[in-house]
């Protein structure tokens, strides 16, 4: 299997949903925002995609940061803790920081950056995904809700637009639902 579109088995949002809903997004930070300055914490790698199409739509004085951040080991389809990678930009005091992730599942990844971008001084924090989960298993230890939300989906496993799996699959334009999530790419 080559192409990794012959592994989709329905589109769950299809990329012209997508583009629609980042610009009223944007709009809506922006609106929030009132000419503030914002420094962007996009938690990697997952929404580097949405990330790189919603600043273009922000027309404010931005700064960006990439945090590298892993939850998804593998080819797990199931949340299995956070693991940072790097580390926390330097000092935000001070700062307002919107964090910027693909998708909210159990939130204990948008939680525990919430927790370092607070300890690392910031003034505000704001956060914002793509994509919002409907489903039960919200940690305790997570955030419940972010601030901004592209779209609420049903609890099950997409990729594209920067989600993945196993590493692939990210560059598929449209969110979707996979035939297969085989426990390795190994034969690739
Ligand atoms: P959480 O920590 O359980 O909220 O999971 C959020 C992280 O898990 C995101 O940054 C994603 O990288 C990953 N994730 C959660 N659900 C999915 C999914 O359906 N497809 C791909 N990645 C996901
Ligand atoms: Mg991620």
């Amino acid at each position: 299997m080559q192409d990794p579109q012959a592994n989709v088995a329905r589109v769950v949002i299809p990329r012209e949903r997508i583009a629609a809903r980042v610009a009223e997004l944007a709009k809506e930070i922006s609106g929030h925002l009132d000419g503030r300055p914002v420094t962007l914490a996009a938690l990697m790698t997952g929404s580097v995609i949405f990330v790189a199409d919603l600043i273009r739509h922000l027309p404010v004085m931005m700064k960006i940061r990439l945090v590298g951040m892993s939850s998804y080991p593998g080819t797990a389809t199931q949340s299995e803790g956070v693991e940072v990678l790097g580390k926390m930009p330097e000092d935000l005091s001070g700062q307002t920081v919107l964090i910027v992730d693909d998708i909210l599942d159990t939130g204990r990844t948008l939680g525990k950056a919430a927790e370092l971008v607070r300890s690392a001084g910031a003034d505000t924090v704001l956060t914002c995904v793509l994509l919002s989960k409907n489903t039960t298993r919200r940690a305790a230890d997570g955030l419940a809700k972010a601030d901004y939300v592209g779209f609420h989906i049903a609890d099950e496993f997409v990729v594209g637009y920067g989600l993945d799996h196993g590493d692939y699959y990210r560059n598929l334009p449209d969110i979707a639902v996979l035939k297969e999530t085989p426990a390795s790419y190994d034969a690739l």
